[in-house]
């Protein structure tokens, strides 16, 4: 028996064989414990010898078992050590890593310039109401010129703002200009209702600009646009401005820079002008100021709102404003900065 079980021991190859066997051996119906039961049959003479004997040979089976499961579990351990090795050395799996869009990086850029320049950014809400997206814009409910934006109309007082303008009236409601001038920058999501082509988005960008003080000039609304040209395409552009009509700004104009294209020299991209239009502006309407609080007797300002996506396809050439928004990351990546 202590033979053929040291040999099971020593031959066995897993722990479960070897947990097999100790059970046989030494379990409770293994023949140790069955010859130990059986001590009781023997005479007084017999007994302490045979059991002396059966204990003799449990306890080395017993050890043998223990050995062997040592080495077996050690065996187990190193394999498993060995399969989850990590080779420190091996090169990495690159992780794809997003940056931001390239309209969210134009209003990077715009803002730190003029944060560079004093102004303050404010946020306003995307749905906006009637009051400030249009009334206190001197946009009467009847106005005509309603209908120059499209609107998503939410309920009869609210709507998707039409464009960043609402938030020249909020910041105005807002500043205590015993303080000092009011400048500010405001970037946000607006909406119209067109229908999307090349050109046309439901959903675009707007940057608004705002400055209110004593002495505010329309040359200043020109030098500020003309360092916004030179910011986001640099020092060999121009700024143009030409009249045009807002209800809320008086004088109102439109501001063209040098196309991109042709570089003034006239091309099909600008129709031969060698300008290209990229925002409205104007100095601030008396009637606005009036309802925000202002003093049009003392104060005066311009404002103007700049188009993001605009500037982003002329500065990359890109032709169609939906590419903006269909998040295809071929396009996209496109325009990520390395390092
Ligand atoms: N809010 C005008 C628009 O969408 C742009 C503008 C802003 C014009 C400020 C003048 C002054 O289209």
């Amino acid at each position: 028996l202590r033979d053929r079980g040291l040999a099971d021991i020593s031959r066995s190859e897993n722990l479960t064989r070897i947990n097999e066997i100790r059970v046989q051996l030494l379990g409770k119906k293994g023949p140790i414990t069955e010859a130990l039961r059986g001590l009781r049959e023997l005479s007084a003479e017999e007994r302490p010898q045979v059991g002396s004997f059966a204990n003799q040979i449990r306890d080395e089976l017993a050890t043998a078992i223990e050995e062997r499961r040592n080495e077996l579990e050690a065996a187990s351990r190193a394999a498993q050590l060995n399969a989850e090795a990590i080779d420190v050395t091996l090169p990495g799996t690159p992780v794809a890593q997003g940056q931001p869009h390239v309209i969210q990086r134009i209003i990077d850029q715009l803002e730190d310039m003029f944060i560079g320049m004093g102004y303050q950014v404010v946020d306003g809400p995307e749905v906006e109401d009637d009051h400030h997206n249009f009334e206190m814009m001197n946009l009467p409910k009847d106005h005509p010129a309603r209908d120059m934006q499209d609107t998503f109309y939410l309920t009869p007082e609210l709507l998707m703002r039409t464009h960043t303008s609402p938030n020249q009236a909020r910041a105005m409601e807002n500043h205590d200009f015993n303080k000092g001038p009011l400048k500010m920058v405001s970037p946000g999501r607006v909406y119209r209702r067109d229908t999307d082509d090349a050109t046309h988005s439901h959903q675009f960008h707007q940057v608004e600009g705002l400055v209110v003080d004593k002495h505010v000039t329309m040359g200043d609304l020109k030098g500020t646009l003309e360092l916004v040209a030179a910011n986001l395409f640099g020092d060999e552009f121009d700024v143009r401005l030409r009249p045009s009509y807002f209800p809320f700004t008086e004088p109102s104009v439109e501001a063209d820079i040098t196309c991109f294209n042709c570089m003034g020299k006239g091309c099909a991209v600008c129709k031969y002008t060698g300008w290209i239009e990229v925002l409205g502006a104007g100095m601030v309407h008396p009637n606005v100021l009036q309802m925000a609080g202002v003093d049009p007797s003392i104060y005066g300002g311009f404002a103007f709102g700049l188009g993001p996506d605009r500037f982003a396809m002329l500065k990359y050439g890109v032709t169609d404003i939906r590419n903006f928004y269909l998040n295809d990351t071929r396009f996209l990546t496109q325009f990520y900065q390395r390092g």
